[in-house]
């Protein structure tokens, strides 16, 4: 059974359902121009961010606006700040989703004519130097006798327990990297490698169910061969023809507004933010679920050539916003950083579940909440100092249940924020029964009964 503990201080409008909000899932990004380049497990819906915009923002009619996202993903509040005029900054340490991000936001100054023919010209290629691996395939022969050979080679460190290609997909997918290294102009190359990032899945032998797992082993047959130039291509049309629409979307602001994405740590958001700069942040920290957003983005990390060696995940893993479990798990007991007695008796309810599973239980889990609330002061802090006055930060988190424990990390998150000087405004739930892996051995894992729904919410945080 999941236990709570009582609540001993009090939520200015606490825990609201929303209606003025809608749900931030990424879901119906997949329709949206722009957002549907990329899916992102964790990403928010463009509607979401429109309403917070519409709804926050003092004067949403002023274009000297600045709008925040620490927690960038692949920029969807980025994107939707950007159309409705406003000027962004976006933090983003997984470097796949950076790239989206900045993609994304310059997208609309790139000239359509000049992306058209790189795409034609792509397409053409790419057909010629995979169609006899195709036919090969069909034969049954030796995809590897192809000629020509791809001279780009499948990242040396990249490990996966299944092959994580078929060879025939292997082969076409190493001819799509030549291509794109060929490509002289910077931006075009970028924006393809992010186009074969957002199939390199889809084509492989692995899926998200939604961490990344063996298509075997959630019942799925292996891909023994894809069209993988159709589907890259297709998905490089969809860019150009969004493009077109954004654009025109965007002549209407003159002069446009600025973007920046930087690839790095929110929480040394001080060294690159100016303090007193931001009218609003808009953001989704990773929630307190562990969901390891390094592993799952493994192949794109290794095959878009952003790491080349396991130590580089390993620096992406320790710069996490929280850590990851396994991480943190079997190191001494942190202490929280700051004074705060009802998180402290929550923490120490997680420290004693489970002793005999050691650092696999109660105790390595209580490590984890530790460091991830410690990274949520340091955040707020960072907000406190980067907001101007009078500016809100909307901040989406779930709760989760650890060892058994409800953690509501939106309502801890609301009055970290007022440790930081910060003034909590609101929580409005969001959206209830959230699905997904945050569910850390519970009851509800487990198939028992439980009590606590999970559920998302939108933290408000106000600097007076
Ligand atoms: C919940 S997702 C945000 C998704 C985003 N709202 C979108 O629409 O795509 C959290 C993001 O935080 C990123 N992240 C994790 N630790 C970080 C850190 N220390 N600094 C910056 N970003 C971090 C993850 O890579 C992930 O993309």
């Amino acid at each position: 059974m999941a236990t709570q503990l009582s609540l001993n201080f009090d939520v200015p409008g606490a825990q609201s359902d929303a209606t003025l909000l809608r749900d931030p899932a990424f879901e119906q990004n997949k329709q949206d121009a722009i957002h549907r380049w990329v899916p992102w497990i964790a990403g928010f819906s463009a509607g979401f961010v429109g309403d917070a915009l519409q709804h926050y923002l003092p004067d949403p009619g002023r274009r000297d606006i600045h709008v925040l996202d620490p927690f960038a993903g692949v920029g969807t509040t980025l994107v939707e700040s950007l159309r409705r005029g406003y000027n962004v900054t976006g933090i983003e340490l997984n470097p796949f989703a950076a790239l989206a991000a900045r993609v994304k936001c310059s997208a609309f100054t790139r000239d359509p004519g000049k992306l058209l023919s790189a795409i034609v010209s792509f397409e053409r290629q790419a057909r010629e130097r995979t169609d006899p691996i195709d036919k090969a395939f069909e034969r049954g022969d030796d995809v590897f006798q192809c000629t020509p050979a791809p001279k780009s080679r499948p990242p040396a460190a990249f490990r996966s327990r299944t092959p994580f290609f078929s060879p025939a997909v292997e082969q076409k997918v190493l001819h799509c990297l030549d291509l794109i290294n060929e490509v002289a102009d910077p931006h075009i190359r970028e924006l393809m490698s992010l186009a074969l990032g957002s199939i390199l899945v889809q084509v492989s032998n692995y899926s998200y169910e939604p961490s990344l797992g063996s298509r075997a082993a959630a019942g799925k047959t292996n891909v023994l061969n894809a069209d993988v130039v159709s589907l890259l291509s297709a998905r490089l049309y969809m860019m150009y023809h969004d493009v077109i629409v954004y654009r025109d979307e965007m002549m209407q602001w003159t002069p446009l507004p600025s973007s920046r994405v930087i690839e790095g740590d929110a929480r040394l958001m001080l060294q690159t933010v100016e303090e007193d700069s931001i009218d609003i942040v808009i953001t989704s920290p990773p929630y307190l679920n562990n969901y390891h957003y390094v592993r799952n983005t493994r192949p794109h990390l290794f095959w878009l050539n952003f790491v080349s060696k396991p130590s580089d995940l390993k620096r992406l893993e320790r710069s996490n916003f929280g850590k990851y479990w396994q991480t943190v798990r079997g190191a001494e007991p942190s202490k929280l950083q700051f004074n705060f007695p009802y998180l402290k008796q929550i923490i120490d309810e997680i420290a004693v579940k489970n002793p005999q599973k050691h650092v696999y239980g109660g105790k390595g889990w209580a490590n984890y909440a530790i460091e991830y609330f410690n990274d949520c002061y340091t955040l707020c802090q960072n907000f406190y100092r980067t907001l101007r006055k009078g500016a809100l930060a909307i901040i989406v988190l779930g709760n989760s249940i650890i060892q058994g424990v409800n953690v509501p990390t939106d309502l801890l998150f609301g009055h970290i924020g007022e440790l930081c000087h910060l003034k909590l405004d609101e929580i409005h739930i969001l959206r209830k029964k959230r699905v997904g892996n945050s569910i850390i051995n519970s009851s509800i894992r487990n198939g028992g009964s439980y009590e606590i729904s999970l559920y998302e919410a939108a933290v408000i945080l106000r600097k007076d």
